[in-house]
């Protein structure tokens, strides 16, 4: 049967009822999110209750001292570790109760990872290397080859795809990871210290690659010791202690520094 047409004030009602879009949701979300090492008989609370909300699409720099709680948070972040209590929404999904294989599921789809060693493999091209999350993803053959030299092309390495990570600068092997990172399209792009092994003119290269992805609208999340690094991020988040430091006078002090 065919409904009869709605009349004006019908439609109006009809309008006023419908919800409205939901606002953005954030792609990270913690509530009292804790972490406790167990080493031996010592426990060491490495992050305390950490609550914490980052909207999509920052671009955001997590800084403090060594041994703060950065990476632990990173790795709970990044689905490659679990909380000792508390909960973590990743683009709204709750991912704290999942187990062993669903996380992974949620690495290799939702996320890329950026570290300071770059942690590519010796023995096999860069193309090979960008391909590898794309095997484990079960992409066809040529669409992750197309899908790897694109993103090699994307971070300027186009010309590079059969050479071997040894025989690429530091800061060409840091961008083989950066397309690495991209290639299964992710959600947030997570990178602990990406720039601790580059000098400066390399390390303003990546960041120009994380720039022009942030602008594409990927969210970034990169830990760094240093200030001009986090200058050039939106927000900065800084740990002590594994707690977050609410002072925001502190943390643009330590941004001003040189
Ligand atoms: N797997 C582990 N087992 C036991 N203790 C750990 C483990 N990983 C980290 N820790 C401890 O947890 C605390 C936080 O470590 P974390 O690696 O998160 O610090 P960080 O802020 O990343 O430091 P850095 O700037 O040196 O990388 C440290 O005291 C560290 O010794
Ligand atoms: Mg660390």
């Amino acid at each position: 049967m065919i409904a009869a047409p709605m009349k004006p004030e019908q439609e109006e009602q009809r309008m006023k009822t419908l919800p409205t879009a939901p606002p953005a949701r954030p792609v990270i979300e913690t509530i009292d999110l804790r972490k406790v090492y167990v080493t031996g008989d010592t426990e060491l609370e490495a992050l305390k209750s950490v609550t914490l909300s980052i909207p999509t699409g920052a671009f955001v720099a997590i800084t403090g001292p060594s041994g703060s709680g950065k990476s632990t948070f990173m790795n709970l972040v990044g689905c490659l570790d679990r909380p000792t209590s508390g909960s973590y929404r990743l683009a709204g999904q709750d991912v704290s109760g999942l187990n062993e294989t669903e996380l992974a599921h949620v690495r290799g789809r939702r996320l890329g990872f950026v570290f300071q060693g770059f942690n590519l493999l010796q023995q096999v091209t860069t193309l090979e290397n960008v391909e590898l999350p794309m095997v484990y993803a079960g992409v066809p053959t040529k669409e992750r080859r197309e899908r790897a030299t694109a993103a090699l092309e994307s971070v300027g390495l186009g010309d590079r795809l059969q050479h071997r990570p040894a025989q690429l600068s530091g800061g060409q092997q840091q961008r083989v990871a950066i397309a690495r990172s991209l290639v299964n399209r992710p959600a947030l792009i997570l990178a602990d210290e990406p720039t601790g092994n580059l000098d400066t003119k390399t390390t303003g290269e990546v960041l120009d690659i994380f720039q022009k992805l942030h602008e594409e609208g990927i969210s970034i999340v990169v830990v760094t010791h240093e200030p001009e690094v986090a200058r050039r991020c939106g927000d900065t988040i800084m740990f002590r202690d594994g707690a977050l430091v609410e002072d925001q006078e502190q943390i643009n002090a330590w941004k001003e520094r040189r």
